[in-house]
C-alpha cells in the first residue's frame, strides 16, 4: 500500500489503485463514441481528508460556474505559482465549454468549491481516448490528500469511458504536484528544458508525465 493511504480515509472507489491497472497490456477500445463521451457517470463521493475535514467530490454542473469563478479568483499567488494565469472568468468559461469532451470534477466544502480537476480531450481522431489533466486546489485544502483523491476519481472516470492515456506537464520544482501525480500512477516520460518562464524571471524545466489506463472493472461506473 502506498505511503499516506492509511492517513486519508477514502470511500472504496476513491481508493482504486490506478497504478495497478496502468501496467495492463490490454488496449482499451473507446466505447460507443469517439472519446466515449456519452459514458459520463454521476460522481458523488464523500472524502475525509488527512486533517479530518469532510468534503464531497462530484461532477461539475453548469450551475456551479459562479462558485468555480470564485474559487479561481480566491487562489493565492503561492497556489498558482507554477500555473498558467490569469485565473479569471474568461478562463473558467473556456474550462467549462465543450463539456462532452471533458471530465470535470469539483470538491465541495459545504457549498464552496475548493478544488477543480479536469481531464480533457481534443475532438480529433488522433487524440481519441487521450486526455490532459489539470488540477487546482484552494490553498486551504492543499497537502491533506484532496488532490490525490480527486485524481483517483478522475482516473476512474477515464476507465469507465474507455480512455487509454492521461498526460500532463508540470514544472520540475512543483515537487508536491509531482509526488501526488506519482502516487496515483503517473510516470515521468520526459523533460522539457527551460520551458516555463516563472514569476521569478527565470526559466524552469518542465516534466512530462503520463499514465496508461487499464480496462474498467466489473460494475465500475454503474453507480
Ligand atoms: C498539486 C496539488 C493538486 C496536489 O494536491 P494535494 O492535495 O495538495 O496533494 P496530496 O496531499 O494529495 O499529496 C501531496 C503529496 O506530496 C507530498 N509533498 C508535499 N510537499 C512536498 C514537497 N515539497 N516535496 C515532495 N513531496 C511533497 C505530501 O507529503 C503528499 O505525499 P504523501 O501523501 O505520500 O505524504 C495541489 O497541491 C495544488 O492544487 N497545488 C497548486 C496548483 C498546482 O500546482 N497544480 C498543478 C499544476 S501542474
Amino acid at each position: 500500500m502506498e505511503e499516506g493511504l492509511s492517513r486519508i480515509k477514502s470511500f472504496p472507489s476513491l481508493a482504486t489503485e490506478a497504478s495497478s491497472n496502468a501496467a495492463s497490456p490490454v488496449l482499451t477500445k473507446p466505447k460507443s463514441t469517439l472519446h466515449g463521451r456519452l459514458l459520463q457517470t454521476a460522481v458523488t463521493k464523500p472524502v475525509i481528508l488527512k486533517d479530518g475535514r469532510r468534503l464531497t467530490i462530484r461532477n461539475y454542473d453548469s450551475s456551479d460556474k459562479e462558485a468555480l469563478v470564485a474559487m479561481y479568483a480566491g487562489l493565492s499567488p503561492e497556489a498558482v505559482r507554477w500555473g498558467l494565469p490569469p485565473y479569471d472568468r474568461a478562463k473558467v468559461e473556456r474550462l467549462t465549454s465543450n463539456l462532452e469532451y471533458k471530465i470535470n470534477l469539483i470538491a465541495l466544502s459545504d457549498s464552496r468549491i475548493v478544488g477543480h480537476l479536469q481531464i480533457y480531450t481534443i475532438p480529433m481522431r488522433q487524440m481519441n481516448g487521450i486526455g490532459e489533466l489539470l488540477i487546482y486546489l484552494h490553498q486551504d485544502f492543499q497537502n491533506v490528500g484532496l488532490g490525490t483523491a480527486m485524481m483517483r476519481e478522475g482516473i476512474r472516470e477515464t476507465r469507465v469511458r474507455g480512455w487509454r492515456r492521461v498526460r500532463l506537464t508540470v514544472v520540475a520544482e512543483n515537487h508536491r504536484a509531482i509526488r501526488s501525480y506519482e502516487k496515483v500512477g503517473f510516470e515521468r516520460e520526459g523533460l522539457s528544458r527551460e520551458n516555463y518562464f516563472g514569476e521569478d524571471g527565470k526559466y524552469h524545466d518542465e516534466v512530462q508525465m503520463g499514465l496508461l489506463i487499464g480496462p474498467a472493472e466489473e460494475g465500475e461506473g454503474s453507480e
